[in-house]
């Protein structure tokens, strides 16, 4: 049996407690759909960037990065699975219903998957500067998250989030200290990759979140972003690389990294389906599950035959 609450007020304070959630509990309606559209979000933006990856591993130069990418591509649509599980779990929609919502147009994936890769070095970038960003978010969740199932499932997500993020620092690296056409092509990457990742973070956060008050997400989203900026800010200026910020500089006092203003126009178009590769990536991922139809008849007809 799970545990109930008698008031929101009760269930608030069970949560700023540090009490933890789990599926069997009778969870307020407002909290199982704030968890609920937070998992869906994190498990729609996997798949599509599975799918990114799998677009590469014909294009990768070599085997041993086909080799990486194609290991990324596994772990990225694993990751979107997991957490499919832990949404439907919610008994809001099934996982088939979440897909179909994403493949028609109704769902929603952050921001970053709403762009093209346009070179090989996209995907240096996107290692290098997308799977840090992202692996800062999903830290800050998992450190203090409400949700239980979510918790766990992000430790494993995490494990190899950290992977990946080496694996794009590795090939940064192989950039870094290329050819002048290398170091000019992971340039072009940036000009066209820094302000996606900064907006990925979100907009600043409002002092009514929800998602803070119960404890879903744990940090404001400006602090998750001037982390990503301190760190990676230093790290690209160490390698000669500069972000397409022409008012980002060093605090003379305090020696941190100030940021340009942030135009929040190119956020609110990718969230509404209306980024600038949207259509395509949304129509060719629904094109796959249409061409996949057939594996699922075929899954399902032996599973039938069992059962019978
Ligand atoms: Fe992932
Ligand atoms: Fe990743």
């Amino acid at each position: 049996m799970g545990r109930s609450w008698g008031t929101l007020a009760e269930f608030d304070a069970f949560v700023a407690d540090g009490g933890i959630v789990e599926p069997i509990d009778d969870m307020p309606d407002e909290y199982r759909q704030a968890v609920f559209r937070f998992i869906e979000l994190h498990a729609n933006s996997e798949l599509m960037g599975g799918l990114t990856e799998r677009d590469w591993i014909p294009r990768a130069p070599g085997l041993r990065r086909k080799m990486a990418v194609l290991a990324k591509t596994q772990d990225e649509i694993g990751h979107a699975h997991l957490l499919y599980m832990v949404a439907g779990d919610l008994g809001m929609k099934t996982r088939t219903e979440m897909l179909e919502d994403l493949f028609a147009g109704r769902g929603r994936f952050h921001n970053v998957f709403h762009y093209q890769a346009v070179t090989w070095a996209d995907q240096v970038a996107i290692a290098y500067l997308v799977d840090a960003g992202a692996l800062i978010s999903q830290q800050a969740v998992f450190k203090q998250c409400s949700y239980g199932p979510y918790r766990r499932i992000l430790r494993r997500i995490i494990a190899e989030e950290g992977f990946h993020m080496r694996h794009g620092e590795e090939m940064l690296l192989t950039f870094a200290e290329g050819t002048t056409t290398q170091r000019r092509m992971f340039a072009e990457a940036l000009d066209r990759w820094w302000w996606p990742t900064l907006h990925m973070f979100g907009p600043p956060s409002k002092p009514d979140d929800v998602l803070a008050r119960w404890r879903i997400k744990s940090e404001r989203n400006e602090d998750l972003r001037d982390k990503f900026v301190q760190k990676y800010a230093t790290l690209l200026d160490s390698y000669g690389f500069t972000p397409p910020d022409p008012e980002l500089r060093r605090d003379p006092d305090t020696g941190r990294w100030v940021t340009g203003e942030i135009d929040w126009e190119p956020l609110k178009a990718t969230l509404s389906n209306l980024g600038p590769d949207s259509a395509r990536r949304v129509a060719d991922a629904a094109t796959h599950w249409a061409d996949s139809r057939w594996v699922r008849e075929a899954l399902e007809s032996v599973a039938a035959g069992v059962a019978a």
